[in-house]
């Protein structure tokens, strides 16, 4: 049975990581090596690995691919991608070089404002409540313009505060519902220092106003936060071709193949079951992107599918049509992320992928997500209305479980050559494996 430990945080790495191994680990030598294998030789580049968090005893190895050619409103990117799903990168590759053919991808920020939200009690007149806040707004927003200073100077900050009467859904809540322009930045401490400071002035003043009974000026904190939902902060992707363009081969028409694109949609629009995987799917490649230029994933999947659900009904986040014989496939999704602050400046690799695009600014990356999120979308779709999906998942796994058996050059070269004309399965591959090391012995 597992024991607990008092004061483990106050423990040095190595002390630990003995911890760990002797309470967890039947052979504490071998866990305490695996461990170590993924220590940094830099000793300065491991510190700062190791600050990121609390409690940290080694490194999270993903493999930080690059899907090149991705031609967006006329410029092209390589788009560097840190994820463990074997085909993301190869489907993100394919559809690149596929649309580049076909005038690239097309995008458009539409808009970019972020949400937070003091959520407080107050028990009395909501007309007082209202009359109340007129008076304090101005001061809400002075008595937060240190923190609002230098982002106001670079043309961000407040936007709006709004009170929110919520008692229809509990008793005597209420919201101060603000808006923000964050530009570069995510945003996020810089919403929530805003929003505490709103808080202590709303509760400060509250005090204060001599139309409140001794009940009414009793406002009640419960939280100050950000909103991670950002269906304002909007971006669109988007792509189009002729039909007859969309085929790359003679085994499916252009146009069976864009009929089919548009009924796989549709189903991912109206089957929640599907619509979930559909985007997924999207989520395969905007996750991937968000990890290696070192924004919050959690943040942009919270918002994303909320968005998705925004009419009452999960739905698929990706659009598609034939009109006039032209196939137009298209997106529009929230997505609130920051190439200033955060790991951007810190993580050597983050700062790489961000050089590696351009130094984008924050409206840039969104647009560059959004087509990795679309053109991942499209290599599913794609492989699933025509060959299935499998094909290609197999060929990738097929490597995946060569490592795993340790193959040598030699084995990958045969076995790789031998599954282009069978079937991937585990078992199958395992078969040849161990057939293929019988015959070189004999
Ligand atoms: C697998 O990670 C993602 C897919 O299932 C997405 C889809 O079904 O659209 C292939």
């Amino acid at each position: 049975m597992s024991k607990s430990i008092a004061g483990f945080s106050k423990l040095s790495k190595s002390k630990k990581i003995d911890w760990i191994v002797d309470t967890y680990f039947s052979n504490a030598n071998d866990a305490k090596h695996v461990l170590k294998q993924y220590w940094n030789t830099n000793e300065k580049l491991q510190q700062l690995h190791d600050e990121f968090i609390e409690n940290t005893i080694t490194n999270y190895y993903l493999p930080l691919g690059v899907a090149p050619n991705f031609l967006i409103n006329d410029k092209l990117y390589t788009i560097p991608m840190a994820i463990e799903e074997s085909s993301v990168v190869a489907a993100a590759s394919k559809s690149a070089k596929f649309w580049l053919d076909r005038g690239g991808f097309k995008t458009k920020v539409l808009s970019t404002t972020k949400i937070g939200q003091v959520h407080f009690i107050y028990k009395g007149d909501f007309e007082k409540l209202k009359q109340f806040f007129n008076n304090v707004k101005v001061k809400l927003i002075q008595e937060s313009s240190r923190i609002t200073k230098n982002m106001e100077n670079r043309g961000g900050g407040i936007i709006d505060i709004e009170l929110r009467n919520k008692t229809a859904d509990i008793t005597d809540y209420y919201q101060l519902h603000a808006s923000f322009e964050t530009l570069d930045a995510m945003g996020a401490n810089f919403i929530n220092s805003c929003l505490e400071q709103f808080a202590k002035t709303l509760k400060n003043e509250a005090l204060k106003f001599d139309l409140f009974s001794e009940i009414e000026k009793q406002i009640e904190i419960i939280m100050s936060i950000l909103s991670n939902y950002v269906p304002d902060c909007l971006v669109r992707a988007e792509v189009s071709c002729k039909v007859d363009d969309l085929s790359e081969n003679d085994s499916i028409s252009g146009e069976a193949l864009a009929n089919k694109f548009v009924q796989a949609v549709n189903i991912a629009k109206v089957e929640p079951y599907r619509a979930v995987t559909h985007n997924k799917g999207i989520m395969n490649g905007i996750d991937a992107v968000i990890l290696a230029t070192g924004n919050d994933f959690r943040a942009v999947e919270a918002g994303v599918h909320a968005y998705a659900s925004r009419n009452g009904r999960y739905s698929s986040l990706t659009h598609a049509k034939i009109k006039d014989g032209i196939f137009t496939f298209w997106m529009e999704i929230p997505l609130a992320l920051g190439t200033v602050g955060g790991l951007t400046g810190l993580h050597p690799l983050v700062k790489l992928a961000l050089e590696m695009l351009g130094k984008p600014s924050a409206k840039d990356l969104m647009q560059i997500v959004a087509v990795a999120g679309l053109a991942q979308n499209f290599a599913a779709l794609r492989s699933l209305t025509t060959t299935g999906i499998q094909q290609g998942h197999m060929k990738m796994h097929l490597k995946n479980i060569l490592n795993q058996f340790e193959a040598n050059d030699y084995e990958k070269q045969a076995l790789t050559e031998h599954f282009k004309t069978n079937t991937v399965t585990h078992s199958a591959v395992i078969e040849a494996i161990n057939k293929l090391r019988v015959a070189s012995e004999e």
